[in-house]
């Protein structure tokens, strides 16, 4: 398996772990017990930030490979990739019922939990799909050249697209998050 590819499982791994992490975080919630704020804003900077700026880049330029080298698998994985904005939109809607509690405004628990549920639920769909579909076609079609352009730019403290500080960063709020949540 690709350096790359790797990383990218690593990525949804710890992101599925996250999802866990909320989810228990928001049964407690909708049980009557009080939101641990300082948790869920860590959650929300993680899943908000961390893909944008350490995932999707690298996503990005396997897409452009894989399309360059085989048209309809590239067209099968960019639809793929409409998700990643629908996954913003839900993210954003949970953020905003997530503030309206904060401000101690009268709203509904269950409104949380569904928006917590519909983010869970795509995020996970969006992930198997890019696991079954596009790493697989990525694998089987780029060329060795290919993944040496992107590892190379992985490996590049100074490439601004990449975020290698950033990856850094965002794995250490990882590793908090997880000691939160077993509290
Ligand atoms: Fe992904």
């Amino acid at each position: 398996m690709s350096q790359v590819i790797a990383k990218l499982l690593e990525d949804h791994r710890r992101m599925t772990v996250l999802l866990e992490v909320l989810e228990r975080e928001v049964k407690r919630f909708s049980e009557g017990v009080s939101l641990n704020f300082f948790l869920v804003e860590a959650l929300l900077d993680y899943m908000m930030n961390f893909p944008q700026k350490c995932h999707h880049p690298i996503e990005n330029l396997m897409l452009r490979s894989l399309s360059a080298r085989d048209e309809a698998r590239g067209a099968a994985a960019a639809e793929i990739f409409r998700d990643h904005d629908v996954i913003t939109h839900l993210g954003m809607h949970f953020s905003d019922v997530f503030q309206q509690i904060k401000l101690q405004e009268q709203v509904p628990r269950e409104l949380l939990v569904d928006a917590v549920q519909d983010y869970r639920e795509f995020l996970l769909r969006h992930m198997e799909a890019e696991e079954t579909i596009f790493f697989p076609a990525a694998e089987e079609v780029l060329y060795p050249s290919d993944w040496d352009v992107i590892e190379t730019r992985l490996a590049d403290k100074g490439d601004p697209v990449f975020g290698r500080e950033a990856d850094r960063q965002y794995r250490a709020l990882h590793k908090v998050i997880v000691e939160w949540g077993e509290r």
